[in-house]
């Protein structure tokens, strides 16, 4: 009843890590904490020279850079068989890649809608269509996806972001009923507010925002545990878990009245929840 859901990860020697999305923030940061633990890890995002500046000293032995477009089914393709020969087989694919544009109805701009829907539902649809076939075959490995609290509910200003999130949080509870069975981890990781490049042009105060490193450290902890859902930081998460569970009525008049709260500056957290 209480045995993990999941496999659990936690001596990374010798595990063959393929980590989209890789080249700043979060997936930056999980790199650097993967190749220190003895992991051989495969890093792709779109800018290779970021990439590259992630593998330093010995680690270089353990390390290969594999840009991709995340948004390009060709580009996912040809890396992926790039990093089943460079690793000689993955064993877990943690999928960080993600953009984030704030958009409010007054702002509805139906490029960057679909721009964001193309990197981060798209993208991992993109990435399933590689995996999930050697997976299934194998019997075997796993795949976490970065997903967000913000696709918990509907937030303002939250019009493309928060529902492609909540498809991911949707998409890993299938994969995991269809996966677990064979012997495949799916895990799912939802953080709060991380300071990185995506979030650094909020310029509201995030209620506890944390490092990259904090993140990183917090994923790995969840995939030690063999967590399906890996949460943080848990002061932030476990509020919005209990904002999940309101009816309507009382979720809506919560947010109103959180936002009216801060109706001084039209920025507040719930503007821009990533
Ligand atoms: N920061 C937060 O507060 C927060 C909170 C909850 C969830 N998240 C999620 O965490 C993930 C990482 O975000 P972050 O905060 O670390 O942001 P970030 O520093 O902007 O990192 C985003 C990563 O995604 C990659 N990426 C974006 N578009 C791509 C594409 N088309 N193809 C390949 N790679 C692409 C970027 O690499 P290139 O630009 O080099 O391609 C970069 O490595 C995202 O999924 C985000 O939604 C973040």
């Amino acid at each position: 009843m209480f045995a993990p859901l999941n496999p659990r990860i936690s001596d990374w020697r010798g595990q063959r890590v393929w980590l989209v999305g890789a080249s700043s923030g979060i997936g930056a940061a999980l790199a650097t904490a993967l190749l220190q633990r003895g992991a051989h890890v495969a890093l792709s995002a779109r800018r290779a020279q970021a990439l590259d500046a992630l593998v330093q000293g010995e680690s270089r032995q353990r390390a290969c850079v594999v840009p991709m477009d995340v948004t390009d089914p060709g580009s996912v393709a040809d890396a992926h068989r790039r990093v089943q020969t460079d690793l000689g087989g993955i064993d877990l694919t943690i999928w960080v890649a993600g953009t984030y544009t704030p958009m409010g109805t007054d702002q509805f701009r139906l490029d960057d809608a679909l721009g964001v829907v193309r990197t981060n539902l798209d993208g991992v649809l993109n990435g399933l269509a590689v995996l999930l076939p050697v997976m299934r075959r194998e019997r075997r490995g796993g795949i976490a996806l970065v997903s967000s609290v913000a696709g918990y509910r509907g937030l303002p200003k939250s019009l493309v972001y928060g529902p492609t999130k909540a498809a991911l949080n949707n998409l890993a509870e299938s994969l995991y009923l269809d996966m677990h069975p064979l012997g495949v981890g799916v895990y799912l990781i939802n953080p709060g507010f991380v300071r990185t490049p995506l979030t650094e042009l909020n310029d509201f105060s995030m209620p506890a925002l944390i490092d990259p490193e904090d993140a990183a450290r917090s994923i790995l902890a969840g995939l030690a545990r063999g967590a399906f859902e890996i949460h943080f930081p848990g002061r932030f998460t476990r509020v919005m878990k209990v904002l999940q569970m309101l009816p309507y009525r009382l979720y809506f008049a919560l947010m109103r009245r959180f936002t009216r709260s801060d109706r001084g500056s039209a920025r507040h957290a719930g503007d821009a929840l990533p």
